[in-house]
């Protein structure tokens, strides 16, 4: 079963399938409103969220969907103790798909093991948030025009910010990415994406946001992600590291975006929400878009993949009178094999078995 658990998952060329797609669905809405119809879509939310979850459950309406699920985990199970597993299992008797956040990093991974529908991981802990990635990557390809050749600015929590560690994984696929990272010495990029995914882009690493702001396409601001601080200490000392104030961005190039994933807390002043290079809010819009766009692939790829249970055996008809077959001319002759060795069939509508 085809999940999206990190944003690797999916090739280069499915990314620009599902960016075709997203702006496909902008241009013509009113083709994809049925296209969920009759289908679930379970948000199982363990962690806050305002934006990712009611993105996925407009996302899901607007394809004509429907959506279960539960915001908040005292209010699941899992505050009895079910495991993530367990959950998987129950919600797959419920729903078509599954997008799940959870504040432990691999629980989606770990829910897609389990479950027997699509799992969609919505963020886990510090560590990735593919979906955020999605609704970046659009928002870049329609204010740039393109993915490669970019010097793109990450400000701010690199640690932690999972958003971060999965737009630069993205970035691994195109070429001419160079990356500035700006972030305070105790919230530097974890090594593991540097190694990973950056041996093919160029890279500095700086403390100041001065410095690097004449010089990018893309300034990708983050939140100090409070929740993932051990010392609240640390976390006070560190909130205000940087500020983008409309001063700042006086000195930025007229062409650069700055883009965030939102909440924002003091990192960028609302005076800057003036700004013609402000594309935050054009972000959340293109997130809802690559949502539908990637629920519409994951759903039509499961029912895709479904064991085939039946084959259509050329010249052969039920000869049961009483079967659907022999009054609905729409009911298609399909039957299952029983016995590979000895060849028996049965129809698949009433179990009689076929002479040959
Ligand atoms: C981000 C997240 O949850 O990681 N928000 C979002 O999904 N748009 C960023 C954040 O919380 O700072």
């Amino acid at each position: 079963m085809r999940s999206l658990i990190d944003i690797l998952d999916l090739s280069t060329v499915e990314l620009d399938q599902l960016l075709s797609t997203a702006c496909d669905i902008m241009e013509h809405p009113d083709q994809y409103a049925e296209k969920c119809k009759g289908k679930k879509l379970a948000t199982l939310f363990f962690e806050p969220s305002t934006r990712t979850r009611l993105s996925f459950e407009a996302a899901m309406l607007e394809l004509g969907g429907s959506v279960i699920g539960f915001s908040d985990a005292d209010c699941s199970s899992a505050s009895k103790g079910e495991s993530i597993a367990d959950t998987a299992k129950v919600i797959s008797c419920y729903a078509d798909i599954i997008a799940m956040r959870h504040p432990q990093e691999g629980a989606p991974f770990a829910a897609s093991l389990s479950a027997s529908i699509p799992v969609i991981n919505a963020g886990d802990g510090g560590h990735c948030h593919p979906t955020q990635t999605l609704a970046d990557l659009l928002t870049i390809y329609r204010e740039k025009g393109k993915l490669d050749h970019l010097t793109i600015g990450f400000c701010g929590d690199l640690k932690y910010g999972r958003t971060v560690h999965s737009l630069i994984a993205a970035l691994s696929r195109y070429r001419g990415i160079r990356v500035v990272l700006i972030s305070p010495e105790e919230l530097r990029l974890p090594g593991y994406v540097k190694h990973e995914y950056m041996s093919n882009m160029s890279c500095v690493e700086t403390t100041s946001l001065d410095d690097a702001i004449g010089e990018l396409d893309i300034l990708y601001m983050t939140r100090i992600q409070r929740e993932r601080f051990d010392d609240i200490e640390e976390y006070e000392r560190l909130k205000d590291s940087y500020i983008l104030t409309a001063d700042k961005l006086a000195r930025a190039p007229q062409t650069m975006c700055v883009l965030h994933p939102l909440p924002r807390v003091n990192e960028i002043s609302v005076q800057v929400d003036e700004d013609s290079r402000a594309c935050y809010f054009k972000q959340v819009l293109n997130g809802k878009y690559m949502r539908m766009a990637l629920i519409l692939k994951l759903l039509s790829e499961a029912d895709g993949k479904k064991e085939p249970v039946a084959t259509d055996l050329e010249g052969f008809v039920c000869e049961n009178p009483r079967c659907i077959t022999a009054t609905e001319q729409e009911a298609r002759q399909l039957f299952r094999c029983v016995n590979q060795e000895k060849q028996i069939y049965r129809c698949v509508y009433c179990e009689a078995q076929i002479k040959r």
